[in-house]
């Protein structure tokens, strides 16, 4: 079903393809045998423009636990864009070399060129601000795992609304769901943008939006937290007087539901206090977990293995 298929954006597969590769990642994640030599002699190109702890690792570990192999490199310096190369004929040598591509990159739509230029899977690992497909994939597998289900639910997103493209692609995926109610909690500065706004509005999705965090956490099924993305900011001051507006503690923690769970794409800076780490309703570190086993299935069926 999946098979050749390109990820760029969430919404490049259907409610009923996601929920295939949820299957599949539970599957692989109660048998650690299952699809192990899957994808034997098969080579994953990773092409990371942009820093990266899990999304890079958790891709690699996916490829390697399904017996295939990777290449590529972590950080542009060390790759022909140095020297000039255009990203279309990057693309098309790791197109030629290997069987899939996952990339990530600094500028808003990279993903989609390459995938324009590619004759093999390109995997959307982050576009600048704009999208960030397998870590949705991911979210909403956490979300499914942890509470059982993904309609029905009140969702709260904490931080950097504006740059953080975990939680662009997050939002307009669970738009796709049933009675969901999102409250996104930002400083004004940090505002979900306005195409996002727009597609809730078209889709009759209810939504608020505020700046209090301890006032919304008794309505909240899921916490999205998010750290203040630095590395998009034009302005040093601007981001050193914004990166503390939010700090998850126990306090807060305190006045939530006994059945919220705390999401964080990670990494975290001080937007989540060490000390909440122990609360069960803690999910970030488990929901990173579920990142690899989703890749696993998303490697295996755009491959055409499963
Ligand atoms: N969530 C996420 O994308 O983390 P990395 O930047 O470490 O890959």
């Amino acid at each position: 079903m999946l098979k050749g298929r390109s990820l760029v954006e969430p919404e490049d597969f259907t409610l009923d393809e996601m929920e295939v590769l949820f299957s599949l990642a539970e599957k692989i994640e109660k048998d650690q045998k299952y699809l192990r030599e899957s994808c034997r002699g098969k080579l994953l190109a990773s092409l990371f423009f942009e820093p990266s702890t899990r999304t890079r690792l958790s891709f690699e570990a996916a490829m390697l636990r399904l017996g295939g192999n990777c290449l590529g490199f972590a950080e542009p310096g060390s790759s022909s864009a140095s020297k000039g190369e255009s990203l279309a004929d990057t693309i098309r040598m790791a197109a030629s070399y290997a069987d899939a591509i996952v990339m990530r990159n600094p500028k808003e739509g990279a993903a989609l060129l390459a995938s324009r230029y590619s004759s093999v899977p390109v995997i959307n690992a982050g576009d600048g601000g704009h999208h960030h497909p397998t870590q949705t994939l991911t979210d909403l597998l956490s979300i499914k795992r942890l509470l059982g289900k993904i309609d029905n639910l009140t969702i709260g997103f904490c931080g950097d609304l504006k740059f953080g493209r975990t939680v662009h692609s997050l939002t307009k995926a669970l738009s796709r769901y049933e009675n969901i109610k999102m409250i996104f909690i930002s400083p004004s500065e940090l505002v979900l943008p306005e195409y996002i706004k727009g597609i809730l509005k078209n889709k009759n999705i209810e939504f608020s939006e505020r700046e209090n965090l301890e006032k919304s956490m008794p309505e909240l099924d899921v916490l999205y937290m998010t750290r203040v993305q630095r590395e998009r900011f034009f302005n040093e001051d601007d981001y050193i007087r914004l990166k503390d507006t939010y700090v998850l503690n126990t306090e807060k923690m305190a006045v939530g539901k006994e059945s919220l769970i705390v999401l964080h794409p990670l990494p975290r800076v001080n937007e989540i206090s060490i000390e909440v780490d122990s609360d069960k309703r803690a999910a970030y570190f488990a929901q990173a977990k579920y990142g690899m086993y989703v890749r696993m299935a998303l490697l295996s069926s755009v491959l055409g293995v499963i």
